[in-house]
């Protein structure tokens, strides 16, 4: 039996990029059928709710879910979806890749970064959010349990062997967040204590900041929390040529969500404007994440190559094309 996908192409550029992403999908013959559901504003417009019961169900039942961004509406009483879709399904690991490819306008060659960023606690728990009633003070509930922690390092080490990668670095800031980022990076050293084979090293967040763009080829895999992980993997973009180029895989026990790192981009939505590359970088994990790397070859280099020429590229690529015609050019590519 065909494999089924929920497919949520999601708010602005959403719906356009999700769809170069399927026709890449189906050209390359991956034989998939899809199913699909509305979350955010669509979803808003549609139903009346942001997050209607049909799409956690799907996503429940499919347990793959490729989705687009979605716009949270903001004001009272809209909690973030994509928050909301990560603690629902317990998707604890926002695993975040960036590679260079040659004929961007990035600033960099060479750079193969994964990010993995914990999905579900720190400064994203979303707990104790108040303020006074003068308005005067704020606060918010920042909460790193053993196991939350555990499980995410675990899960990067895991990750680092699978794909024969050298060298893990824990990013921190436990010399002032001493009780939250502190006991991640106790966990974190227990953690590393059993993957003698891969290096391990320690370094608090703002001076990764400093190194990343300084020397970003000395980072292999980055292991974080919630909020610096967010920060980390959008500079990790700039690395190679911008939120266009990035890709990210929510993944739990039991269901996985493959996304672009961006959101709904509405300042470009609906002018045939906005690079697909993201979304179909993010099919290419969900390929590998169901072992079908042959296919996920097979769809990265004819991207890379319609990239390199460099003819057929979007705007923030230096190109002068539409999402339509590079997807048609990675389709040609493909045929
Ligand atoms: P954004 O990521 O949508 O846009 C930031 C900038 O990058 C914009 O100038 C945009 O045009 C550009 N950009 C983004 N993706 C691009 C692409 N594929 N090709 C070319 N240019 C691209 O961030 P912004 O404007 O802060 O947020 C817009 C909405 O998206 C908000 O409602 C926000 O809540 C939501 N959002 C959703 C996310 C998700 O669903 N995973 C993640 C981040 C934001
Ligand atoms: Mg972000």
């Amino acid at each position: 039996p065909k494999r089924t996908i929920t497919v949520i192409p999601g708010d602005g550029i959403g719906p356009s990029i999700i769809d170069s992403a399927l026709k890449i999908l189906d050209k390359a013959g991956c034989d998939f059928e899809y199913e699909f559901a509305d979350a955010g504003l669509t979803a808003l417009e549609k139903h009346g709710e942001l997050l209607p019961q049909r799409t956690l169900d799907l996503i429940e039942k499919n347990r793959i879910t490729l989705k687009g961004p979605l716009t949270t509406p903001v004001g009272e009483g809209f909690t973030s979806i994509n928050v909301s879709l990560r603690k629902k399904f317990s998707l604890y690991a926002n695993v975040r890749p960036v590679n260079s490819f040659k004929g961007t306008q990035a600033r960099y060659e060479n750079i193969d970064i994964i990010t993995v960023r914990e999905n579900t606690e720190g400064m994203y728990s979303g707990l104790g959010q108040k303020v006074s009633d003068d308005g005067q003070t704020a606060e918010a509930t920042s909460i790193i349990t053993r196991q939350g922690a555990e499980q995410i390092t675990t899960f990067a080490y895991e990750l680092a062997r699978k794909e024969n990668r050298k060298k893990i670095t824990i990013v921190h800031k436990a010399n002032i967040m001493k009780s939250t980022s502190g006991l991640f990076l106790k966990v974190a050293r227990e953690v590393s204590q059993r993957y003698p084979d891969i290096t391990t090293e320690e370094m608090i967040v703002d001076a990764t900041c400093m190194k990343l763009v300084m020397n970003p080829e000395n980072f292999d895999v980055i292991v974080t929390t919630n909020l610096f992980g967010d920060i980390l993997s959008d500079l990790c973009a700039g690395l190679v040529g911008g939120l266009g180029m990035a890709p990210g895989a929510n993944i739990g026990r039991d269901a996985a969500i493959f996304e672009a790192v961006h959101g709904s981009a509405p300042d470009i939505a609906g002018k045939n404007l906005a690079n697909p590359t993201s979304v179909i970088l993010a099919s290419i994990q969900m390929l590998e994440y169901l072992g079908m790397s042959d296919k996920a070859e097979m769809i990265r280099s004819a991207v890379s190559a319609v990239i390199e020429e460099g003819d057929r590229t979007t705007r923030d690529l230096g190109g002068t094309h539409g999402t339509t015609d590079f997807t048609q050019a990675v389709l040609d590519r493909l045929g």
